[in-house]
């Protein structure tokens, strides 16, 4: 008789367990296909021959300024380095990273910033970030899925350069932009009657 019960419950926490299952699997597939969230990063599966194109572009010719301010970034993912592993742009409005690992899953993160892309062997990992007004400086770039022994070694860095001229463009459209504040305070503080 106990050995019946005990086989009732051991069938309810089997239940339990496959609905809660189901139930994630249901969720996520929610998320991403009736509410479109996913990775802001595009993957594109790449033949051995653009991979190989790939390579060399980040060996010999890794950034490439398409239009005034617009970079295009290609990166060589592998353990456990970035190369390049130092990308320093001039001014730049918006920057297109590509990634591309030679070996294992790898991450990209440019730390403090919402880029943050997996790289998986074999494919083209894209994103396209515009840096803020005040990015400047030197940023810290990791690789944050966990590659092997070295992973925590596995870093690069990115260097914002802003000319006297942006920065003056910057400090222009900062004071227009208040101007247009204090005439738009003005008008509701004065246009109540
Ligand atoms: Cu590459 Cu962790």
């Amino acid at each position: 008789m106990a050995h019946e019960r005990e086989m009732v419950y051991e069938y309810a926490w089997i239940m339990i367990i496959i609905a809660v299952i189901a139930g994630f699997i249901a969720s996520l597939a929610y998320y991403s296909f009736a509410l479109n969230v996913n990775p802001a990063c595009k993957a594109t599966l790449a033949t051995p021959d653009q991979l190989e194109d790939f390579k060399k572009k980040a060996f010999e010719n890794p950034v490439v300024e398409v239009a005034p301010g617009v970079y295009e970034v290609y990166i060589l993912a592998r353990q456990y380095t970035f190369i390049p592993n130092q990308i320093v742009l001039q001014d730049p409005k918006l920057i297109k990273f590509y990634i591309v690992s030679e070996d294992v899953i790898h991450g990209f993160e440019v730390v403090g910033t919402n880029v943050n892309v997996m790289v998986f062997p074999g494919y083209i990992a894209e994103l396209a970030w515009e840096p803020p007004k005040n990015a400047q400086g030197e940023y810290l770039i990791v690789c944050n899925e966990y590659c092997g022994v070295g992973h925590q070694f596995m870093k690069a860095k990115l260097v914002i350069e802003k000319s006297g001229e942006a920065l003056q463009a910057d400090e222009d459209q900062s004071i227009i932009e208040k101007i247009v504040d204090i005439v738009a305070l003005g008008t509701t503080a004065y246009s109540i009657p």
